[in-house]
């Protein structure tokens, strides 16, 4: 007699961009086109983001971590200054920070939403502080309006690294509106994915000095220069990098920018199945999204609490990946338990280090169907059963 056996279900990946027609005929386009690097198109995707953040400037570049290396140069902050920073973020804007030789200053986060607090902050704040880089985590927004004022009573710049909240908003401001410099990331698993790329925007005096950083300290791009003038015509007003945004990557890049509208509705929908399914689960904590806050929902964030759950997080994540093929991730290992910056921390950081141990990232991306949705539903409630 033959044996009728189960499919076995496909792996479900934590994260898979979602990529159309759209982007296909973008990126063909700029192939045909005869112009690669940066152009036309990184300037619709900087001209989109002034549009829609009503910042004075924005300039696209390789990646988050290069538009806040030149936030730190463009700001002049070196060596000597402090900037304080939570330790529960990707090391990028810890590195960059070294890059320019200032000290990172490392604070704790809310238990809440595992953002940085003005009060933290406030708290941290010395003779030598020069800069507060707040980080959206997952996309649930830090309070910029406090922020601000804060930052403007200490006479402190402001950074946001909003890497993780290209589309999220709290009390009306959208995310990247309200500090001096702000970053985003167009990394392959952000909520709009371009494989790499970045976005500084702000205030104009600073982030044309960052232009001018990133592109060698020339005065005006190759794209300006193309045609219309002697493409040996330029002076070099600063030793700077080359950080440009590629017109391929912004092909990609400002198409999918174009979309986050559609991929938020999406992720947000994801959410609430999520926060309804996974509802009374002894030890496991959905997020809590504050009043007056759109979300990004760049991370669906679960904490699991190794006391009252019957499996601590490694082994949740351990299990859906064995027997369901669920992968999940994890944000992050705080900074202050990695390499370099382990002589950093001089002050307790406790809501950091239980996040860094329970902390555990769903898939949650707009290419899940709602079968993938249930699915994650029905692995996670089997292993409490
Ligand atoms: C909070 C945060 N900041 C910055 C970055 C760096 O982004 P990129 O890879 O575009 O440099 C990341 C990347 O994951 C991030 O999570």
């Amino acid at each position: 007699m033959s044996q009728t056996l189960e499919p076995a279900a496909a792996p479900l990946p934590w994260n898979r961009p979602l990529i159309g027609e759209d982007e296909i005929a973008s990126v063909v386009d700029t192939l045909r086109s005869g112009w690669l690097t940066h152009g036309p198109k990184a300037t619709r995707l900087e001209d989109a983001a002034r549009e829609r953040l009503g910042v004075e400037d924005a300039f696209a570049v390789t990646s988050c971590t290069a538009a806040l290396h030149l936030a730190f140069l463009a700001a002049d902050i070196g060596a000597g200054d402090e900037v304080i920073t939570p330790s529960l973020t990707f090391c990028a804007a810890l590195n960059a920070m070294r890059q320019v030789r200032a000290r990172p200053v490392l604070v704790d986060v809310d238990p809440t939403t595992l953002c940085v607090t003005p009060e933290a902050v406030e708290a941290a704040i010395t003779p030598l502080t020069r800069a507060i880089t707040v980080m959206h985590y997952g996309g649930q927004m830090c309070d910029m309006r406090a922020f601000r004022r804060l930052a403007d009573r200490h006479g402190l710049l402001l950074i946001e690294d909003a890497a993780h909240a290209l589309h999220a908003s709290r009390d009306g401001l959208p995310a990247g509106s309200t500090a001096d410099l702000s970053t985003f990331s167009f990394y392959a698993n952000k909520v709009a994915a371009a494989g790499e790329g970045g976005l500084l925007v702000g205030c104009g005096e600073l982030v044309h000095r960052a232009r001018l950083l990133g592109r060698h300290g020339i005065d005006s791009s190759a794209w300006q220069r193309h045609g219309k003038r002697n493409t040996a015509d330029y002076e070099v007003s600063v030793p700077g990098l080359k950080y440009v945004m590629s017109d391929l990557t912004a092909a990609l890049a400002v198409v999918q920018y174009d979309r986050l509208p559609e991929f938020t509705r999406r992720r947000a929908d994801i959410a609430a199945a999520y926060t309804s399914g996974l509802a009374g689960l002894p030890g496991l904590s959905t997020p809590v999204v504050l009043p007056g806050v759109e979300h990004g929902w760049f991370l669906y964030a679960v904490l699991i609490d190794p006391d009252t759950a019957p499996l601590d997080r490694d082994q949740v994540a351990a299990a859906l990946q064995e027997r369901h093929q669920i992968s999940t991730s994890v944000h992050f290992k705080p900074v202050h338990l990695l390499g370099p910056y382990r002589d950093m921390v001089h002050r307790p950081l406790p809501v950091t280090e239980r996040a860094g141990a329970r902390q555990l990232s769903l898939p949650c991306f707009p290419a899940m169907t709602d079968h993938d949705v249930d699915r994650v539903i029905r692995a996670v409630r089997e292993l409490w059963a």
